[in-house]
């Protein structure tokens, strides 16, 4: 069948990530690339690619049937509505946008023009999240009533648009929604009770650096999501807990276990001196009572990712990454932030 022509608008770290990547695989032709600074475009030129002199030359394309926005987070709406009612299909990146007012008026213009829009939510394909989720699945550690999930970075918030609340800068729209997008997805079907979340401005007063959110779903599980940018010690990247047992994954290489109690009746506990007190509740359990597995890791390949594309426009397959999810997603970002502006849970669903 005929390769998909794509054009990539926005060859900064994430556009070149994707036009390499669109260059090596057999259902995609890379057309060109478009960006505002020609500097960017430079470095396009130098790597080969045909560059466009304006968005309206990739719009006039008639070859292009695909663009993929990975401009700043402002810019996606526009480029999105523009791209669709000149015939282009669009992938765009993450935050879909700025607001569930905006992400309306993008799926309107999808509605009423027939092109397929969706996001750019790769991190679907992290294996340290399908590893957990897997486990869950499988119900490894019996019901699930906690789950967190945290990454920590150690410069503040990086470059420079991040840092600006008008292109849609800080860490919610930076991390969150890639966090936030995999404890929907774990949850799928199941409704949020409440939202509530805090958010630091330690190297930033425009725009959060970070943020925590505590997300209640109906008869569980709670969900606690952390994203600092401040923090030069890392946190496990998750940490689940059954009734029935522990999950633990430290860092992006997946070490971690899972630690499973064997006999539940067996309470005993030595007391163990514990600072300036003694405590058996907070003893650790003997050994013949628990006993600890590996991990099964999940192998992941991001390329289904642009197989799903291809299929959606050969095939007629339904997009991985849907609008319905995305509103969602939209929505509980939104109350993450009115949590941390009124400081108070947010009923949400
Ligand atoms: N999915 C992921 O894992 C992931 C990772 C990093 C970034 N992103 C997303 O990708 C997008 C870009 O991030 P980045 O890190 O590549 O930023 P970046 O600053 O490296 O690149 C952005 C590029 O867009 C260009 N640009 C801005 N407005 C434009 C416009 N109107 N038309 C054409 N070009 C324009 C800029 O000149 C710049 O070269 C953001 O939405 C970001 O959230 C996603």
């Amino acid at each position: 069948m005929e390769k998909v022509n794509v054009a990539v608008v926005g060859y900064g770290g994430m556009g070149k990530y994707h036009a390499d990547r669109i260059q090596k695989f057999s259902d995609f032709n890379l057309s060109g690339i478009y960006d505002i600074k020609e500097e960017r475009c430079e470095v396009a030129r130098e790597n080969g690619a045909n560059v466009y002199d304006s968005f309206e030359a990739v719009l006039a394309d008639e070859k292009v049937e695909l663009i993929v926005c990975a401009t700043y987070n402002d810019c996606h709406k526009d480029i999105a509505i523009r791209a669709m009612k000149a015939g282009k299909n669009v992938i765009s990146e993450k935050p879909v946008t700025l607001c569930s007012e905006d992400l309306s008026e993008i799926i309107k213009a999808s509605e009423e023009t027939g092109m397929l829009f969706t996001v750019h939510q790769n991190r679907r394909w992290d294996n340290d999240y399908r590893t957990i989720k897997n486990l869950i699945e499988k119900n490894e550690l019996g019901p699930v009533f906690s789950i967190d999930s945290r990454v920590y970075g150690s410069r503040g918030i990086p470059g420079d648009w991040r840092q600006e609340k008008v292109h849609g800068g800080g860490m919610v729209f930076d991390w969150g929604v890639h966090l936030l997008d995999q404890i929907l997805m774990m949850n799928e079907g199941k409704t949020i009770e409440s939202v509530y979340a805090t958010v630091t401005n330690i190297t930033n007063d425009e725009v959060d650096d970070g943020f925590r959110a505590l997300i209640k779903f109906r008869n569980g599980p709670e969900c606690v999501v952390e994203v600092l940018t401040n923090n030069f010690i890392e946190a496990p990247r998750w940490y689940v807990c059954g009734e029935n047992g522990t999950a633990i994954i430290s860092d992006w290489d997946l070490n971690g276990k899972i630690v499973k109690i064997k006999d539940w009746e067996k309470l005993d506990a030595v007391p163990i001196q514990a600072g300036a007190g003694i405590t058996k509740t907070m003893a650790p359990r003997t050994d013949e009572t628990i006993k600890e597995f590996p991990l099964e890791k999940i192998e992941v390949n991001w390329e289904d990712y642009y197989s799903n594309i291809y299929d959606c426009l050969r095939n007629g397959a339904k997009p991985l990454i849907t609008l319905e999810q995305q509103v969602r997603l939209m929505k509980l970002m939104e109350a993450i932030f009115e949590s941390a502006e009124k400081n108070e849970v947010i009923s949400f669903e």
